[in-house]
């Protein structure tokens, strides 16, 4: 590996702006950024033709390996996020997810464990999945000493990780007192649980009855419920994975009353719709059971004109893998079907083809939905998610004419199936650059076992101010009154 790169004649996009310029690249960091650059002796030049440099992507919502509904996800840390190279993310939040009764620092150190074979920068939303003095404790050990500064919680998962809302409450108080974000799975998991016995009694034991448990009335109530309680106790909130128009609307009117409130969109809300559920083919029907499910066309629309307008900030794929023969445990009970779907590797493609290609985004918007928002709400920001100086040399150099049609028979994912198969995408990565290093050189992928480093996120983001004085501006206080007595004249 050489010790400069210097990726010569591109347009550097960032969230600000477009321009002309060439990036020399020192080691594991963006040296410099600006017209006609020299070479240092012995540097790689990148010849970026015309292409657009930018940060490279950052997806704030994966689950490699995850221990989930009796099986473990099929993608690893390093399968991932070599794939994610490949696709021009270079850098994955994933989440520790405690199994209840067990010690947040436990499983916090078993993920990191896990996570040493990554390839690409990484980092820890961890779940808080029950409630007693040693998870408030630990939340604190794991905010001062480990970098986290999100805590995620299912509200969906009933027996399993779902919280109830006593749990909600004492976690996002306890968020609130160190600086961390509270991000939830909007779904009332007491209804999923209700019509899932209703609609499997009915008769209908098929994937098809995946999203018939689950109808965005569900996620509505739940991401309402959340950015009540938020509201209530003065803390910002972060909606992951928001796929309907029902959970936009709770986001829309607390966003217009002033509440600090983000909302994340998965590419593939996006663009598939819950006709798949309906596929003869059960594997293919199978392959889509993920939650929140795929919803009618009409809720795409309104997540595009979300993310367009700034109510939605992020974009994830809460890439969660699982092969035929795992989603198969469901054959007879769509209940019992591993809950997930591919996709760390097209969401840029995707987002660009179908947002950028259409008018929908510029590419400066792409840049911020795809990574620079992350960066700043969880609070990596310029460290990750900028094309400056003095910023990790995560970069894509994204070619917008380069077609590609995704295929599980050609992608790097570890999954036998695309929920993408078929789709062409035009604008794909030409190189990709993981802290100085070429991951991904014009079609070869070199990610290396090990490389990727773990990410600390320091608490209280610059947005906490503004929180804190908002909520100490709206304090109350109490009236003072002279007390009567028993003698005073009633
Ligand atoms: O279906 C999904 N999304 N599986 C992963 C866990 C989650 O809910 O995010
Ligand atoms: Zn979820
Ligand atoms: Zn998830
Ligand atoms: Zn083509």
């Amino acid at each position: 590996m050489s010790e400069h790169v210097l990726i010569r004649g591109g347009t550097v996009v960032t969230a600000e702006h477009e321009v002309r310029a060439d990036v020399l690249v020192s080691g594991e960091t963006i040296a410099a950024v600006g017209p006609d650059l020299d070479a240092p002796a012995g540097a790689r030049i990148i010849d970026a033709g015309g292409a657009y440099v930018m940060p490279g992507g950052i997806d704030p919502h994966t689950h490699m390996e995850l221990p989930f509904m009796g099986t473990v996800a099929s993608e690893d840390f390093f399968t991932g996020t070599s794939a994610a190279a490949a696709g021009g993310t270079t850098m994955a939040i994933d989440f520790v997810i405690p199994a209840p009764e067990e010690p947040l620092m436990a499983a916090y150190q078993k993920w990191r464990g896990w996570a040493e074979k990554a390839a690409c920068d990484y980092s820890f939303h961890v779940a808080v999945t029950w409630w007693d003095q040693s998870v408030h404790a630990d939340m604190e050990t794991l905010v001062r000493e480990h970098g986290v500064n999100s805590f995620k919680h299912f509200m969906a998962y009933k027996g399993a990780i779902m919280c109830d809302d006593e749990v909600l409450v004492n976690s996002f108080r306890r968020a609130g007192e160190l600086g961390a974000l509270c991000t939830v799975h909007a779904e009332n998991g007491e209804l999923v649980w209700t019509l899932q016995q209703q609609v499997f009694e009915s008769g209908i034991t098929g994937p098809e009855g995946h999203p018939l448990s689950r109808p965005p009335e569900v996620e509505g109530e739940a991401a309402n419920r959340a950015i009540r309680i938020a509201e209530v106790l003065g803390v910002p909130l972060y909606l992951v994975h928001t796929s309907c128009i029902d959970a936009l609307e709770a986001v829309t009117r607390a966003k217009l009353e002033g509440q600090r409130v983000y909302a994340e969109v998965l590419a593939q809300h996006l663009v598939i719709d819950e006709s798949v559920y309906r596929d003869p083919d059960w594997d293919r029907a199978a392959h889509h059971v993920m939650s929140p499910p795929f919803r009618p066309k009409h809720h795409q629309d309104a997540l595009w004109a979300a993310l367009q307008s700034g109510m939605i900030q992020t974009t994830a794929t809460d890439h969660c893998c699982f092969c035929t023969p795992q989603k198969r445990a469901g054959v007879e009970d769509f209940r019992k079907i591993p809950n997930g779907t591919n996709g760390i590797e097209d969401r840029m493609a995707v987002i660009w083809h179908h947002g950028v290609r259409t008018g929908k985004l510029t590419p400066s918007e792409f840049v911020a939905v795809t990574s620079s928002n992350t960066a700043k709400i969880f609070n990596i920001f310029p460290k990750k998610g900028a094309l400056q100086a003095g910023a990790d040399a995560d970069i894509v150099v994204w070619d917008p004419n380069k077609h590609r049609t995704i295929s599980a028979k050609t992608h790097h994912q570890n999954i036998d199936f695309s929920i993408y198969e078929g789709m062409e995408v035009v604008g794909n990565p030409a190189y990709t650059l993981s802290r100085g290093r070429v991951v991904y050189d014009d079609g070869q992928l070199n990610t290396e076992r090990g490389t990727g480093r773990y990410v600390d996120r320091p608490p209280w983001a610059s947005f906490w101010a503004a929180q804190k004085l908002r909520n100490d501006l709206s304090k109350v206080s109490p009236v003072e009154r002279v007390l009567p007595t028993a003698e005073s004249e009633g």
